[in-house]
C-alpha cells in the first residue's frame, strides 16, 4: 500500500554509479522510501546499503556504461529480478580537469588530449546514451516511467579546467530537452539535475583538486576555501549529498507529473540556474 507523501513504494530504479558519492546518496534514500534499486557501477568496491523493515531491495550489478552489451545486460537482470523497471537515474560520470591551451608548461601537462576528451564523453554523453535507449526500450512498452539526468550547474555556465566535462553535461541537458520531446507522448517523463560544489565525493581526489587549482592558476588550498565562500556560492556551504537525493526521489515521484524536460540547478545559488 502506498502512504507516504511521494508513493514511491514498491517502484524500480536502476542508478547508475550508484556504488559512490551522490548515486550512493540516492540508492539510500530510494531504498528509504521502499523502491527496490538495481545499481549499475563499475567499481569491484560494493557498498553497505541501510536495509529497514519497509526498505526496498538491492541488486548490484557490475556495470560499465561505456559498454552496449554490459548494459543491456544491466538492463534484462533488472528486469528480470523485478519484474520491471520505473526509474532510471543516469548518474554515472566522470571529471578530469584540463586546460584547452596549457602554455605554463613545455610538455603541456594539463592539456586537454584526444584521450581524455573521449574517455570523458564516453562515460558522461555516451553512457547516458546507452542507458536511457536501453531503459526507454522498456518504459515505452507500458507507457510510464521517468529518466533523471544527472548534471552539472558547471553545464548549465561553463567552468574554467572543465571544459570538456562541462560540455557533456551541457550535451545531457540537450539530451534531457530532446529526450522529453520525444518520450512525453509516451507517457515517460525526462528531468535534469544540477548539482553545484557538493560536500566530497570520489570525483574529488587529490589529483583532481591539484589539476583544477593549476589550471585556475590558484592552490589546492585556496580552491577549498572556495567550497564555503559566499562568493562562491550565495549559502556559504557546500551542498549535501542528501539534499540531492531528496531532489531526485520527488522528481522520480508522481509529485513531480508535470515537470518534465527541464534541467533543476541545485547549488545554493551559485548559478542563476
Ligand atoms: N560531486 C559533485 O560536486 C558533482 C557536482 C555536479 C555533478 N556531479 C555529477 O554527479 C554524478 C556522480 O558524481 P559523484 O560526485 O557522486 O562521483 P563519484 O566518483 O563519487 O561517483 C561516480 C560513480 O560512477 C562510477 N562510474 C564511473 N565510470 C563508470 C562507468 N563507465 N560505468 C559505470 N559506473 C561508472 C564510479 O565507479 C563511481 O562509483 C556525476 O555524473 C557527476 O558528474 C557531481
Amino acid at each position: 500500500m502506498n502512504n507516504s507523501w511521494l508513493g514511491l513504494e514498491g517502484k524500480t530504479a536502476i542508478v547508475t554509479g550508484g556504488a559512490s558519492g551522490i548515486g550512493k546518496a540516492v540508492v539510500q534514500e530510494f531504498l528509504d522510501n521502499g523502491v527496490n534499486v538495481v545499481v549499475g557501477d563499475m567499481s569491484s568496491n560494493v557498498p553497505n546499503f541501510e536495509i529497514g523493515e519497509n526498505s526496498g531491495k538491492v541488486l548490484y550489478i557490475k556495470t560499465d556504461v561505456t559498454d552496449f552489451n554490459s548494459v543491456s545486460e544491466m538492463v534484462a537482470k533488472a528486469k528480470e529480478s523485478f519484474g520491471g523497471i520505473d526509474i532510471l537515474v543516469n548518474n554515472a560520470g566522470i571529471n578530469i580537469p584540463r586546460l584547452l591551451v596549457d602554455d605554463n608548461d613545455p610538455k603541456g601537462k594539463y592539456e586537454l588530449d584526444e584521450y581524455i576528451f573521449d574517455k570523458i564523453v564516453n562515460v558522461n554523453q555516451k553512457g547516458a546514451f546507452f542507458c536511457a535507449q536501453a531503459v526507454a526500450r522498456e518504459l515505452v512498452k507500458k507507457g510510464s516511467g521517468v529518466i533523471i539526468n544527472m548534471s552539472s550547474e558547471s553545464g548549465l555556465e561553463g567552468s574554467e579546467g572543465q571544459s570538456i566535462y562541462a560540455a557533456t553535461k551541457n550535451a545531457v541537458n540537450s539530451f534531457t530537452r530532446s529526450w522529453a520531446k520525444e518520450l512525453g507522448k509516451k507517457g515517460i517523463r525526462v528531468v535534469g539535475i544540477a548539482p553545484g560544489i557538493l560536500e566530497a565525493t570520489g570525483l574529488r581526489t587529490i589529483e583532481y583538486e591539484t589539476a583544477l587549482a593549476y589550471t585556475r592558476g590558484i592552490t589546492v588550498e585556496n580552491l577549498r576555501e572556495g567550497y564555503s565562500k559566499t562568493s562562491t556560492t550565495p549559502l556559504g556551504r557546500s551542498g549535501k549529498l542528501t539534499e540531492v537525493a531528496d531532489l531526485v526521489c520527488y522528481v522520480a515521484s508522481d509529485r513531480a507529473s508535470y515537470i518534465h524536460g527541464v534541467t533543476y540547478n541545485i547549488a545554493g545559488g551559485k548559478t542563476r540556474g
